[in-house]
């Protein structure tokens, strides 16, 4: 099975950037950029990570990036993840940014956007892995500054397939950020938003995001089997879930294989994701591995995983059918 996990043609939908830092990255580029760390060794740094939710691990994810000052740090991260996900088959991915975590240590919004744009090219024509941009809020930062953002991307809304929300949800619910939702819809965008798992008033979130904001996908999202309803109107939309149940074992107390199980089970469009890999130590293969350790997927079933995600992809239909077929293909 695990030779036909590394064969299978991947999706990566739940990706953030900056949590593929890998440590040997981060001290390159501390180097690079003449900077000190807390940490001598590389073993050092990875014995620190020992984080046990959401808020203990943003810390840690936000320390770390203060390495990436300069466009090619930001080209060098973006290639970094681009040449693993080869490897692993990833046919294409569409991948988080948080842009105010860059600007709001004062990192240029250009600086860090060129880096990751220039990264995809190469990546496309050199490795075959194609990719697209999804920028995302920082939801613990207020709603204007969210808006200040999505109106200092315009200039290169043509690099950017659409919007998300991310970083600390207590206390941060999605109605928070509606008005820069709604233009951001206006511009063209598509949108995504996290609901994160576990989390206080989870399901009032879930329910914000599909019924105020009208979102296209949910990141997480397991939480909705508390409330048929909303399950029933996520299958209805055919509303994807953009699940990564190795990072839910590190910020909850179970990966949630089960309820990703139920959620296939129900059709709903549910799939396998990394979120942050350099942090969880995991990619998208060891995420499906792991998956498949806890519940005995069939070959069909993980063929179904990828399916689901190509299928919710924010890519043109017949660009989506031709990444079907290689899975037809591949299973035959
Ligand atoms: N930022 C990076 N990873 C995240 C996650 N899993 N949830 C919320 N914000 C994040
Ligand atoms: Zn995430």
């Amino acid at each position: 099975m695990k030779d036909f996990i590394a064969g299978l043609p991947k999706c990566e939908l739940h990706l953030h950037i900056e949590g593929t830092l890998e440590p040997e990255l981060k001290f390159e580029l501390a180097a690079r950029n003449g900077l000190e760390l807390p940490y001598a060794t590389v073993e050092e740094m990875r014995a620190a990570y020992t984080f046990d939710s959401l808020s203990s691990f943003l810390t840690i994810y936000y320390e770390g990036m203060r390495v990436l000052r300069t466009e090619p740090d930001f080209y060098d991260l973006a290639m970094a993840y681009l040449r693993r996900a080869a490897e692993q088959n990833v046919r294409y991915a569409e991948i988080f940014f948080d842009p105010q975590a860059h600007t709001s240590r004062g990192v240029p919004f250009d600086v860090v956007i060129r880096g990751l744009r220039r990264a995809l090219l190469d990546a496309h024509a050199q490795l075959g892995v194609r990719a697209q941009l999804i920028m995302c809020f920082l939801r613990d930062f207020q709603a204007e500054y969210a808006m200040a953002t999505l109106l200092e991307s315009l200039p290169y809304k043509e690099w950017i397939v659409g919007v998300g929300l991310d970083s600390d949800e207590k206390g941060n619910p999605p109605a928070k950020f509606a008005a820069v939702y709604e233009r951001a819809r206006q511009e063209g965008y598509l949108l995504t938003m996290h609901c994160d798992v576990d989390q206080d008033d989870a399901i009032e979130h879930i329910r914000q995001a599909v019924e105020e904001i009208g979102v296209d996908r949910i990141d997480h999202g397991v939480n909705i089997l508390e409330d048929q309803r909303l399950v029933e109107v996520v299958l209805a939309r055919g509303t994807g879930l953009t699940c990564c149940p190795v990072s839910n074992g590190y910020v909850t107390d179970s990966m949630k294989a089960e309820g990703i199980r139920k959620l296939m089970d129900l059709g709903v469009r549910v799939t396998v994701n990394s979120d942050d890999p350099a942090y969880f130590a995991a990619y998208v293969q060891e995420n499906i591995e792991a998956l498949h350790d806890a519940l005995q997927l069939s070959r069909e079933e993980l063929a179904r995983l990828q399916r689901n995600a190509f299928e919710i992809t924010w890519l043109p239909r017949h660009v989506k059918d031709a990444y079907l077929t290689e899975i037809d293909a591949y299973l035959s």
